[in-house]
């Protein structure tokens, strides 16, 4: 025992010097995305319009290593392509920028470069680029003091960096509010955001979801600026939970424990129905076009009821007019498979009917 303390006492000042020289390799290894050029060219699109040529998306790149190291990435700049050809219109790329701010919440050259790779590539192959700041968990966690300083920085930093370009590129104020963000503390962040997106950019389309994660249940306690007809509402869809969550580590115990739940029987699907056309009504009544901006059900899930329920919730969202993204492209409820280089057919069929 004794001789293990002393060997374990002699050996650490070695452990951290050679700590020390592996971190210093790490950060001198880092690799950078390559510079681009960013596309220009700003001009208003009505956001009906706008919902209607986003129609269909995936999330992207929100748990992707490329963010700190660019030769560790998993995406690649032909999925871009690849996305569009497929039948995509639209990329939601997910943004956990909070992560790679300075202590003074400033986002260093490095992440900038790597988001000007992703705008100039996703421009160029066609596509529809949503910016999403996806810290939802630390602003829904911590508390809103926290999160608010970082938010507006991250505001400030990202919208005149994109000011002149294309409008197909939007910006979404927060994924999922939740938490310690109240609906009603949620709805006066939203002012503060959105007013400093528009110093610089007063026209382009700003995606905003209501509070508590994003759900339709929100919608009615979201207030939005009457003067302002340059916004997209988002509301995000997963239920019902025991199904899209079966066997998700994250997820609550019941749902985390659950296994082989099937989904489609008529009156699941009549559901289904009865909430979308509660979101067309407050869409309708509200005069703001929708964009479903995440659903997807757990890798877990057995395959038939996935690819049943993954179809079944786009047709009823294009029914209604709304655009949607799906939940996501890689990294769980993958709907792209990044090391066979192949699409997940039965899930690919179920978002782009006529794939293959
Ligand atoms: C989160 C993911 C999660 C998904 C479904 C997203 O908003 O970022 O971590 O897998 O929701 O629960």
């Amino acid at each position: 025992m004794l001789t293990r303390i002393c060997l374990a006492r002699l050996a650490r000042p070695f452990f951290a010097l050679s700590l020390l020289v592996g971190l210093v390799a790490a950060v001198h290894a880092q690799s950078l995305a390559p510079e681009v050029t960013l596309p220009a060219g700003f001009a208003t699109i009505d956001p009906f319009a706008q919902s209607k040529l986003m129609t269909r998306g995936v999330n992207v790149l929100g748990y992707d290593p490329i963010w700190a190291d660019f030769s560790k990435g998993r995406f690649k700049k032909e999925y871009f392509r690849k996305i569009h050809d497929a039948g995509f219109a639209t990329v939601r790329v997910n943004l956990q920028a909070f992560r790679y701010m300075t202590a003074e919440n400033k986002l260093p050259d490095s992440w900038f470069r790597m988001l000007d790779w992703v705008v100039a590539n996703a421009t160029e192959a066609h596509l529809q680029v949503i910016l999403d700041e996806h810290d939802f968990n630390y602003c829904g966690d911590t508390s809103y003091v926290e999160c608010k300083p970082k938010l507006l920085s991250f505001w400030q930093q990202v919208a005149p960096r994109y000011r002149d370009t294309p409008g197909s590129v939007t910006f979404e104020l927060l994924n999922e509010p939740h938490g310690l963000i109240s609906n009603q503390e949620w709805n006066g962040l939203l002012l503060e955001l959105l007013a400093v997106i528009r110093k610089t950019n007063p026209t382009r389309n700003v995606v905003i979801g209501p509070g508590v994660w994003n759900s339709r249940g929100a919608l009615k306690d979201l207030a939005l600026p009457g003067d302002d007809g340059h916004i997209i509402v988002t509301f995000h869809y997963y239920e019902p939970f025991p199904f899209t969550h079966q066997g998700a580590p994250w997820a609550g115990e019941e749902i985390r424990g659950g296994h082989d739940i099937a989904w489609g029987k008529t009156e699941e699907q009549l559901i289904v129905e009865r909430d979308f056309d509660g979101v067309a009504q407050w869409s309708q009544e509200h005069h703001r076009p929708i964009l479903l901006g995440e659903f997807g059900s757990y890798d877990k899930a057995p395959m038939e009821s996935r690819a049943h329920w993954d179809a079944y919730i786009r047709k009823i969202a294009e029914d209604r007019g709304f655009s949607w993204a799906y939940w996501q492209f890689d990294s769980d409820f993958v709907v792209y498979d990044v090391e066979t280089n192949k699409w997940n057919q039965p899930i690919l069929k179920a978002l782009i009917p006529k794939s293959h």
